[in-house]
């Protein structure tokens, strides 16, 4: 494998963005990333989408996207792992450049979820059909479960729940591109709307529309575009069983401690050397499930770690300064691109009131379904 960079970077901002279409979207955002590194063509494009076909009725989306962005003719495939396809993108992009196939790769993210779909019923397409759908369970009911289990094993409580929300509406206050930049108070979150108990509105992310995009080269060439390249460190994908049900601890995520240690394996790294971390935060206790499975803390400590202030921006090992999906808002098939547009700027100490001081190495993981799916990156300063 040769070295890989991300040389250049840009997204649309998160919400309820009526006035764009899907293909609006991806190349507002593709465009900038061409425009920041002065490219106009590129070698091929990965787009990860979790559901145009359902959400806004347009499939094939390679072509369309090449070539509304002017390079038909150029390849382009959609990447597909419900919620972290974005991830997924990423990966399959840094295996192109890294093999040596392609030079210079465009890895996007986009997605429409407001545009009239049922879209509770499009994500549960991501869970179990036979054992879980069937039976009437989405994915709020999911993660409720996953919730459930955790505070039964480890007595995480509903204060634990409500820090994560707080800490990251805190972060997403700062991010010009969230959905939500307003601060919420823990009885704010405590007191909304019940969702699928334990779970409530404030511990959801939103239904987003918005599109992220990456441009990868060899780190080699990377001078040729910027002079603050970020270097792909190591690169993880991992699985897991599909239904809560056939797992042997609910409380915990399989395929996320997997994906982890590939990725801390291929780039050298263990969870002490990183600085910042973005995760998939869906809900809150995904959040707390997903620092204990990145080895960040111990087993059964995730609860307690936002409210101790170990995670917030300031705190030991920051998590989510973007805002997470949270309050940055979570566009399924953008949300792993958009994940490692914020540690790139990071890194590149490009972030303003949430810059993490001194950032060299950082991390992102995007997974997909109730985390049935896992991709992490590691990336760091050249
Ligand atoms: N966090 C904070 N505020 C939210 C919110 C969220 N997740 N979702 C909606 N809101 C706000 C809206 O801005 C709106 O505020 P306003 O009245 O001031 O304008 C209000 O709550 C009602 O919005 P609405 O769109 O009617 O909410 P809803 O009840 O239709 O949807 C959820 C709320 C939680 C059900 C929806 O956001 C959801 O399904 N989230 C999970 C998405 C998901 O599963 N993603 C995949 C993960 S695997």
């Amino acid at each position: 494998m040769r070295d890989v960079a991300i040389v250049a970077a840009s997204m649309t901002p998160f919400g309820e963005l009526w006035s764009l279409s899907l293909r609006d979207l991806f190349v507002e955002a593709a465009s900038a990333t061409l425009q920041a590194a002065k490219v106009d063509r590129v070698d091929s494009i990965l787009v990860g989408n979790m559901s145009a076909g359902q959400f806004v009725n347009q499939e094939h989306l390679g072509p369309l996207f090449a070539d509304q962005l002017g390079m038909a003719g150029v390849p382009c495939t959609r990447v597909e792992s419900a919620c972290a396809s974005g991830g997924a993108a990423l990966r399959q992009a840094y295996l192109e450049v890294g093999s040596g196939l392609s030079d210079l790769v465009l890895a996007a993210g986009v997605e429409k979820m407001n545009d009239g779909a049922d879209v509770t019923a499009v994500l549960a397409t991501a869970a179990d059909q036979e054992t879980e759908v069937y039976h009437g369970v989405t994915f709020p009911g999911l993660y409720a479960m996953i919730a459930r289990a955790h505070m039964e094993k480890y007595g995480t409580t509903a204060e634990d729940l409500a820090a994560v929300a707080v800490k990251n509406h805190r972060h997403g206050a700062m991010n010009p591109r969230a959905q939500f930049r307003r601060q919420v108070t823990e009885e704010q979150v405590m007191t909304s709307t019940m969702v699928a108990d334990p779970l409530r509105l404030l511990h959801c992310s939103p239904v987003s529309d918005g599109a992220a995009a990456l441009l990868l080269c060899p780190l080699d060439q990377a001078k040729k575009y910027t002079d603050r390249p970020i270097k792909i460190l190591g690169s993880g994908m991992a699985t897991a069983s599909m239904a809560l049900a056939d797992r042997e601890d609910m409380a915990w995520l399989d395929a996320v401690q997997t994906s982890a240690e590939r990725a801390y394996g291929a780039a050298g790294v263990g969870p002490g050397d990183v600085d910042v971390v973005e995760v998939h935060d869906c809900f809150a206790i995904a959040e707390i499930c997903c620092i204990e499975a990145l080895g960040l803390v111990d087993r059964g400590k995730g609860g307690e770690a936002a409210r101790s202030g170990l995670t917030a921006l300031g705190g030991r090992i920051p998590v989510n300064t973007s805002g997470g999906l949270k309050s940055k808002g979570h566009p399924v098939g953008a949300t792993g691109i958009a994940q490692a547009i914020e540690i790139f700027e990071q890194l590149r100490g490009e972030c303003g009131d949430r810059q993490v001081v001194n950032a060299q190495i950082g991390m992102t993981q995007n997974m997909g379904g109730s985390g049935a799916s896992s991709v992490v990156h590691l990336f760091g300063r050249v």
